[in-house]
């Protein structure tokens, strides 16, 4: 039996015609034309809406801690009911209410405004007449700031973290220009202001992880690189999770981790507000957070 021939959807001019109906309800409003992932001037963020990475890794938008009623911009995975937190904007400067907004200032920098159009926070990026940028949530969980121009990033979340390196990250210390990519702890799980550790490479010789309690106080140290793993985590040499890596050039030591897992089960590097560094991963069986391992003091 011939099947019934459907003439509005054969006939290439009118499918032509449908699509063009399709794409007015689409692309010339502009609420629905623009990406997803993006902040301009003209189109920022007020609570509570969000922004999601173009693969829907990541979500960038407005959250409360846990028993907390403050509220902060932060960048959350997108996939994991449970909301993990992998960075904070305005940490020491919580919102009091639900008035917040993200946005570009006028200068070109990120900013998170209250209902007052107070700066609770800023990307800091000197304003050197860089007037037209705009921001991105990437599908690695950085948050770009971009020149229109010149597509130059003048400042990302990465080279900013808070308590966790995710897995595209470079954990960096240059000891030339002295500059360090440092993880601070939250104070405690309900508040992310900046608590009492951190954690970085340093170099004396050898190369190796330090965590500081209260910036000068050395809390623990991971032993050197042994071109592995470092001698005190034996935990990062299994099998299951090796190639991890530590490159040096030009004075600039930069520690990365296995590139060939998804963001969540790789999970991040967390630096716990006890002071513990952890390697966790998002177990979608027990949908728990587990631990590779996890480096505390033990004197
Ligand atoms: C953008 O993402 C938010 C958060 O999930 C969603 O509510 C909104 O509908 C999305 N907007 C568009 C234009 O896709
Ligand atoms: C931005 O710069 C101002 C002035 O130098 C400083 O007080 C503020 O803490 C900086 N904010 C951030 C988020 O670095
Ligand atoms: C910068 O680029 C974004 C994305 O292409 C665009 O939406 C925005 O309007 C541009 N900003 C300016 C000031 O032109
Ligand atoms: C911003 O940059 C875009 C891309 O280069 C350019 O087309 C646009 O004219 C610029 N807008 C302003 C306000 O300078
Ligand atoms: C929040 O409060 C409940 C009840 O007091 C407690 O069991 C839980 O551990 C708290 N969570 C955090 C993250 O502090
Ligand atoms: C942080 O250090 C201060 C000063 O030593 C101490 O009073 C406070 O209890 C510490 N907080 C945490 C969470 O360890
Ligand atoms: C990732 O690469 C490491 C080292 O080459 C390997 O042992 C591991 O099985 C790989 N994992 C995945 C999920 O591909």
């Amino acid at each position: 039996m011939k099947p019934k021939n459907n003439f509005a959807f054969s006939h290439p001019l009118l499918l032509l015609l449908l699509l063009l109906l399709l794409l007015s309800f689409t692309c010339f409003s502009p609420t629905f034309c623009v990406a997803n992932d993006t902040i301009t001037s003209e189109i920022f963020i007020k609570d509570p809406a969000s922004l999601i990475s173009s693969s829907s890794s990541f979500q960038l938008g407005f959250f409360a801690p846990p028993n907390s009623t403050s509220r902060y911009v932060g960048i959350w995975y997108n996939n994991i009911p449970s909301q993990t937190i992998v960075w904070v904007a305005n940490r020491e400067n919580p919102l009091k209410d639900a008035s917040g907004i993200f946005t570009i200032s006028k200068d070109g920098n990120l900013v998170v405004l209250d209902g007052d159009d107070t700066v609770l926070w800023s990307s800091n990026v000197s304003s050197s007449s860089k007037t037209n940028t705009s921001a991105r949530i990437l599908d690695s969980g950085n948050l770009v700031l971009e020149d229109n121009a010149s597509g130059k990033i003048l400042w990302e979340s990465f080279k900013h973290p808070s308590d966790k390196f995710l897995p595209s990250m470079k954990f960096m210390t240059n000891t030339r220009t002295k500059e360090m990519i440092k993880l601070t702890s939250w104070n405690t799980p309900s508040n992310p202001s900046t608590g009492n550790f951190s954690v970085a490479l340093e170099v004396v010789s050898l190369p190796e992880a330090v965590i500081w309690n209260n910036d000068d106080n050395v809390y623990w140290r991971s032993g050197p690189w042994n071109g592995q793993s470092f001698i005190g985590i034996p935990e990062m040499d299994c099998v299951y999770l090796s190639g991890f890596n530590l490159v040096i050039q030009n004075q600039e030591y930069t520690f990365s981790v296995p590139q060939n897992y998804s963001v969540e089960e790789f999970g991040s590097l967390f630096l716990t507000s006890q002071g513990n560094f952890v390697q966790s991963y998002w177990n979608p069986q027990e949908r728990n957070w587990n631990f590779n391992w996890i480096a505390i003091q033990t004197v």
